[in-house]
This record gives C-alpha cells, structure tokens and sequence, in this order.
C-alpha cells in the first residue's frame, strides 16, 4: 500500500513544475491525481505521463483558478471522476516582481488574484467536497516571500503572505467546527522549475545567473520540485493527521539568516 493509497488529490497548476511533480509523487504512492491548469495541453501531457506507469491514476482538466464558474466545473468534474476529493492542493501561481515605485494597479490586482484570491474562491467551493471525504488535507504552497521580504517583490511578497495567514484562519476554523480537515501552508525557496527561469537571466544567464541565486542559500544548491514533493506526500497522507495550522519551509536554510 502507498503513503497515499485512496487518496482523491485536486491540483491547480498542475501542467509543470512543482503541481506536475506532485502529480507524479501522489501518483507514485497510490493516489488519484486531477491536474488542472490554464495550460491545458500540459496538464494532459503530464497526466498521461503519469498513466503510463499507473493507469487510470491522473486526469487533466482546463481550469483558470481565478474564474469561480472554472473552479466549480473542474471540481464537480474531478469528483465524478475520483469518486469524491480528500486532498486539495492550491498550487498555482504566478511570480511578478516590482517594487513600491514600480508596480502597476495591474500587476498588484492580477498577483493577488492568481496567487491568493484564488485560494479563498477554490477552497470554499472544495469544503463540501472535503467534509464529504474526510480525512481531509488543504496544501497551500505559499513561499519564503511570504515570510521574508524583498523590495522587488511587493506584490507576491503580500499575497504570499497572506496566504499563510489564511491557512491559519481555515485550519482554525476547521478544527473547530469538528471536521477531520487540517491546513497548512508550504514555503519554497529558489526551486528549480520555469518560475524561476527569469531570476536567472536577471543575474545574468546560465550557470552564472544559478550561482547569484545559490549564494543566499545556505545548503548552497537551488531547490529541486522533489524536495518540496516529500513534504506534499506527507501533508498530503494520514502521517501528518495531527498537524494543521502550520508552516513548512523547504528552503535549505535561507530564512535562519
Ligand atoms: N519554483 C520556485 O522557486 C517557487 C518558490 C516558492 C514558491 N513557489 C510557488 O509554487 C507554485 C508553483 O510554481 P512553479 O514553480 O511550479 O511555477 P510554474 O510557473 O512552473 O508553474 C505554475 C503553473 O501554474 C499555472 N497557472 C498560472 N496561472 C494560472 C491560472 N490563472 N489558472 C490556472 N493555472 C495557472 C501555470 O500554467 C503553470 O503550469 C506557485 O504558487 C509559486 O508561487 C515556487
């Protein structure tokens, strides 16, 4: 049996990156995985990647989780389709970068919308899915940003924030309204995925662009999806059933400095 044999897992931004690798993970310890991303084509590649080598185990769904008519339609879907959602994993985002003089009315709605309000809309239309199939597990993936801060990213610095609040605010609530339905939040520092292509190019490209972001990490090596993985199996398995309300860094040390 795997870790997370019976699971029904629903994950946004699931085309590339850290959501794909996930996918991959939960499939791997014998969950069902619902890949939902804007990027359609690449949830399907990855969701048949993922079938490959456990059949029947992953779907893709077209979803823009700032739309709430998309989130009520891929949910309803991924449920017919898993038999119910246990697990929902709020990965999706987008990273933008701007400082207090510099961003635009744009940039600053459309980050919290993507990276935060998003959150707020999916989880309260997964609750019934989740008290329906509890145990229940809800996996934020916030980021170091959201603890620390960098003139550069006002914008995802808030959102990101706020997400580990909100975590809080839903694990409480939650627990004290008796559901078996626990909520963290995930922290990530520089993880190698395409997110982080455009702060290598701004160090300069290649490996030396690597080396600029490597410096501040104390382990001295980027993040690989996997690292974060491990920590998503986990939050995601009955193993971490007495966990909620809590925050995972999986940043090689960055944020003890
Ligand atoms: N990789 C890192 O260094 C790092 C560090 C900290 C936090 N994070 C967070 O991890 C999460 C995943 O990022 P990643 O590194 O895999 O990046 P990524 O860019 O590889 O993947 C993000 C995915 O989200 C999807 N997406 C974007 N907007 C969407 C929308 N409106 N609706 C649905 N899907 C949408 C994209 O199509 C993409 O597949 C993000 O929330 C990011 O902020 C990443």
């Amino acid at each position: 049996m795997g870790r997370v044999a019976g699971k029904k897992v629903f994950i946004t931004g699931g085309a590339q990156g850290l959501g794909a690798c996930f996918g991959r993970m939960l499939a791997e310890e014998g969950a069902k995985v619902a890949l939902t991303d804007i990027n359609y084509q690449g949830a399907e590649q990855t969701a048949a990647a993922i079938n490959e080598k456990h059949p029947g185990a992953a779907i893709a769904l077209h979803h823009d989780v700032t739309s709430r008519e998309d989130w009520e339609q891929t949910l309803a879907e991924a449920a017919r389709a898993m038999d119910g959602i246990s697990v929902l994993i709020n990965n999706a985002g987008i990273g933008t970068a701007g400082n207090i003089e510099t961003e635009t009315d744009e940039g600053w709605r459309r980050t919290h919308e993507i990276d935060l309000d998003s959150i707020f809309i999916g989880t309260q239309l997964a609750m019934p899915y989740l008290k329906d199939n509890q145990p229940g597990s809800i996996i934020n993936i916030s980021s170091v940003a959201g603890m620390v801060a960098d003139g550069m990213m006002l914008a995802y610095n808030s959102a990101k924030a706020a997400v580990m609040h909100m975590s809080k605010s839903v694990a409480l609530h939650c627990a004290r309204s008796g559901y078996d339905i626990r909520c963290n939040s995930v922290h990530p520092v520089f993880t190698r995925t395409p997110i982080v292509d455009p702060l290598i190019e701004l160090g300069g490209g290649g490996a030396e662009g690597e080396k600029k972001l490597v410096r501040q990490i104390p382990l001295r090596r980027l993040g690989e999806p996997e690292d974060v993985g491990y920590c998503i199996v986990y939050l995601a398995s009955d193993e971490s059933r007495f966990v909620t309300a809590s925050e995972f860094k999986i940043d090689g040390g960055i944020t003890a400095q």
